[in-house]
């Protein structure tokens, strides 16, 4: 089933009569049989929208089409909609198996053939050892399938899923993840899950669409999206550690950090930029022993002291003193195979597609 979002608003009045713009003339099309995660910071509409989706929020303004039908209007059962909520909404003094098999409760039917659904969506999400348990006996991610389960329990067309992985631990998170985007190619059923976590969001769904004060900032593929982000805030929110932004001057096609010229870029403005580089965006040129306190920069590189080391599994994170505004620092990944110690000084050579050129109001150049 496609989802299409046209122009959608929902604007609440806050008791002092402001109004806020939870979500701000929303427009996405979400594929038939695909995964996709909203994903921006805590208050930004993501909820909001799924509730509108779900047909628990009736929006302000706009549309929600299901295969270019107008369903806006349409009551929450008859959208053929399965929601599962952050807290999971469990009721707590039922078992697993009649929590699964609640939604089938005004369902004619035989009880036997109940019990037979309720068994092959248990098996689907890995509960079915569980089914007589009480919520009370589940550990997080029990629970968390349970409440998968019970939304897939009338084989709906749109599974919508609010944050599912925020009350897991770290590993199970990880396994839960895999373990989601399983079900939902084999169930072959459109799926929208909401994120604040970037790195959640970019393993697992076709699509991402990231949005900011309730409005959509950048839609495609997570690598799409990562590799050229249309503005600051897209750049900044997707990738750990974060991408590096340092003040620059665009002048004459070419782009200096503090008077030290950095590389050519085609454009004809000549005004103050943001030069933003991602951690695994730089090469390791030279490395030296740190006795000066002052560097002298070199054209086309980026000359800097080591303040820390951090060995992350395979990986080094090295934290550099920005050489060119003081207290402030960036940070360069690099592989273990290099040795660099604290207080080295190291030169650094740019990737060009691992860079890239701000305006003052956040825009891609
Ligand atoms: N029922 C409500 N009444 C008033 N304001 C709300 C209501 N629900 C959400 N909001 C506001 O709308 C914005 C978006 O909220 P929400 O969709 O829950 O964000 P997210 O899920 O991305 O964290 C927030 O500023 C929030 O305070
Ligand atoms: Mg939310």
């Amino acid at each position: 089933m496609e989802i299409t979002l046209k122009n959608l608003c929902k604007y609440f009045t806050s008791k002092d009569k402001e109004v806020v713009k939870a979500v701000d003339d929303m427009n996405l099309i979400i594929p038939s049989g695909k995964l996709v995660a909203l994903i921006g910071p805590s208050g930004c509409g993501k909820s909001t929208t799924l509730y509108m989706i779900a047909g628990l929020y009736e929006p302000t303004h706009g549309q929600i089409l299901f295969d270019n039908e107008d369903i806006t209007k349409i009551s929450p059962e008859k959208r053929g909609v399965g929601l599962v909520f952050q807290n999971y909404a469990l009721f707590p003094h039922l078992t697993v198996r009649q929590n699964i098999m609640f939604p089938l409760e005004n369902e004619i039917g035989l009880k036997e053939d109940k019990n037979k659904l309720v068994e092959d969506i248990a098996k689907l999400v890995n509960i079915d050892a569980l089914l007589d348990r009480n919520i009370s006996e589940l550990s997080g991610g029990e629970k968390q399938r349970t409440a998968i389960a019970r939304a897939l329990i009338k084989k709906p067309k749109v599974l919508l899923l609010d944050e599912p992985f925020s009350n897991l631990d770290a590993r199970l998170r990880l396994q839960t993840r895999e373990e989601i985007r399983r079900i939902q190619k084999e169930t072959g059923v459109t799926t929208i899950f909401v994120t604040h976590d970037q790195e959640e969001a970019i393993s697992i769904s076709d699509e991402i669409a990231v949005m900011n004060d309730g409005v959509i900032q950048q839609i495609g593929k997570p690598i799409d999206v990562y590799d050229k982000p249309l503005n600051l805030f897209v750049a900044k929110f997707l990738g750990n550690p974060e991408i590096n932004v340092f003040d620059g001057v665009l002048n004459n096609s070419k782009i200096y950090l503090k008077n030290n010229y950095l590389s050519d870029f085609d454009s004809k403005d000549n005004k103050d930029i943001f030069v933003a580089i991602r951690p695994e965006g730089f090469i390791v040129d030279k490395i030296e022993n740190g006795f000066s306190s002052i560097i002298e920069q070199e054209k086309g590189m980026i000359k800097a002291k080591v303040d820390q080391v951090h060995i992350i599994g395979g990986e080094t994170t090295l934290v550099l003193n920005n050489p060119f505004k003081d207290n402030s620092f960036f940070k360069v990944t690099i592989s273990n195979d290099l040795k660099i110690e604290e207080s080295n000084i190291v030169s650094l050579l740019i990737k060009p597609n691992k860079m890239f050129i701000f305006n003052k109001e956040g825009d891609l150049l």
